[in-house]
């Protein structure tokens, strides 16, 4: 696709086409196989061998330089530009000629007038320039000559290609042994990659394969983790390893289902509109919100990105509003994941000084979920609805906003049992339908604490922890729900018929 789009830019006689890239001989490789196929000669420049003579138009490959019987196909006087364009422009018809790194050039007037003369003459030469940079802006005068050329980066199909074609390398090298590769593996590599150079992605591959020979889920999140230090060099998202599976989060049954929906949806999401685009976690303090976040991308495989505020505000006065687009865009690269942002309203609120600020903040937040396209799925939490911006709450901009209210009985003995399993206690050693029964009003963080707590006392004791252990400190504990039942009650209030409950 890029040869073809490329070689009818070249046909339809822009004098000059800028390809910015990292990748130059991808670039290269695209020019050398169009003008073969359209028989057109092929040159190119470098400021270390000046001008060289790669295809003839006849479409008769020539040696590459370098060596001493090149003859006339590089000239040592080549290297200074000056003297390279006066001479392209004079003798050279049929050919495309490529100037690689010229952008240092660009400055010079005389270089500027002699590339200017090029353009203007190149319909009678038949030939064009394509300037191959890392990044090239091109000065006005010329600006109207130019067009500009992306490479596309490789997708999924284009992925799997540099998979075998690297595996069927590793082979060769190591005794006709293949390398041992997982379906499920394999395919979560290949998602992984989607949005990286095929530079890029080739190094990844050779990382996961060369370690072991082998392309497991072990490899994936080692990608995810190199991408993303690729990606956000300035931190104001954090990547975190520390993602739980949904069986680890008690309750939350009417989220849970809501996510399993989505889940192929999200993961297959081509340009779909109806892609799931985030939800907010409102409810009582250490009712699991944060968990339940790490949770969405746990439950989805796909990494978690949490958004430090905090560090936006703090590390760049005055340049929030570009880094958080620059992080937002970050995200998208790493896409399909979950963008979490914790305690959306302290982060909007919590500027240190001008509101102006936290409020064009929210706005390019906003702004990004109406049109981002990449599957990036907002995961925020939230306490207090008195500072919860209005913008984020209208209608159609999040997916669902979910309660998240205190566990009922159910519920209570599901969070204790996931707390005892999780520190090696057998579950049937205790009595929980009746420490559920006993901790009416505690949060899954308060039945978290008394878990702690009572194994201490039973340590302490010289004891096995048992059911009279943790009765003894549900008993001696006051729950928030009976120091804070008046706000509690207010976000209730609030919540009913404006929210989904979580549970
Ligand atoms: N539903 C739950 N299932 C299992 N563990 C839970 C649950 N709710 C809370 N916990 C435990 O309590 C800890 C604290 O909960 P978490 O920080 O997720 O609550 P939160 O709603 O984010 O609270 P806050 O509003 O204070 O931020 C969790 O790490 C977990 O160990
Ligand atoms: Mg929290």
């Amino acid at each position: 696709m890029d040869q073809h789009n490329l070689a009818l830019l070249l046909s339809s006689h822009f004098p000059i086409v800028i390809i910015e890239t990292q990748e130059e001989r991808r670039a290269m490789q695209l020019l050398r196989r169009i003008a073969g196929e359209t028989r057109i000669g092929l040159w190119q420049w470098t400021a270390a061998q000046g001008l060289q003579h790669l295809l003839h138009a006849v479409d008769r490959p020539l040696e590459l330089a370098g060596a001493d019987d090149e003859g006339p196909t590089t000239d040592r006087d080549s290297l200074n530009p000056e003297v390279m364009l006066e001479r392209i422009g004079r003798d050279i018809r049929d050919s495309v000629v490529v100037l690689s790194d010229f952008h240092p050039y660009l400055e010079q007037p005389r270089i500027l007038r002699l590339l200017k003369e090029f353009a203007l003459a190149s319909s009678q030469n038949n030939s064009s320039l394509v300037l191959i940079s890392h990044a090239l802006k091109p000065p006005a005068e010329i600006a109207r000559l130019c067009a500009h050329f992306e490479l596309s980066l490789p997708d999924a199909d284009a992925i799997r290609r540099l998979l075998r074609e690297e595996a069927r390398l590793w082979k060769l090298r190591n005794g006709n042994q293949s390398v041992k590769a997982d379906g499920k593996a394999v395919e979560l590599l290949v998602r992984n990659l989607v949005g990286l150079t095929h530079s890029d992605a080739r190094r990844f591959i050779r990382n996961a394969i060369y370690d072991d020979g082998a392309i497991t889920h072990s490899d994936i999140g080692a990608v995810q983790a190199a991408k993303y230090k690729l990606i956000d060099p300035e931190g104001i998202l954090s990547f975190e390893y520390d993602t739980v599976g949904l069986d680890q989060v008690g309750g939350f049954a009417a989220l849970k289902r809501w996510l399993e929906l989505r889940k192929l949806p999200f993961l297959q999401a081509g340009s779909d509109p109806d892609t799931p685009k985030g939800i907010l976690l409102l409810g009582v303090q250490g009712g699991g919100k944060s968990l339940a976040a790490r949770g969405v991308a746990g439950a989805w495989g796909v990494p978690l990105l949490r958004m430090d505020f905090g560090a936006l505000y703090n590390k760049y006065i005055g340049e929030t509003e570009k880094n958080i687009r620059e992080a937002l865009k970050a995200a998208e690269v790493l896409a399909p994941c979950v963008l979490w942002i914790d305690e959306i309203e302290k982060a909007i609120a919590d500027n240190g000084s001008d509101s102006g600020t936290a409020r064009r903040v929210l706005g390019t937040l906003l702004t990004w979920m109406a049109e981002n396209k990449a599957p990036v799925f907002l995961v925020a939490t939230a306490n207090d609805i008195s500072s919860l911006p209005p913008e984020l709450m209208r209608k159609g901009r999040l997916d669902e906003i979910f309660f998240v209210d205190l566990p009922d009985t159910a519920t209570r003995q599901e969070i204790l049992a996931i707390h005892l399993a999780r520190r090696d206690h057998d579950i049937d050693d205790f009595d929980l339908q009746q420490l559920a029964r006993a901790s009416d009003g505690f949060s899954g963080a308060e039945l978290e604490q008394a878990v702690v707590s009572a194994r201490y006392a039973a340590i302490a004791e010289g004891q096995a922890p048992g059911t009279g252990h943790l009765l003894a400190e549900l008993k001696r504990t006051h729950p928030l729900s009976v120091v804070m039942a008046e706000p509690m009650a207010e976000l209730r209030a609030w919540a009913a018929g404006r929210t989904v409950a979580a549970h």
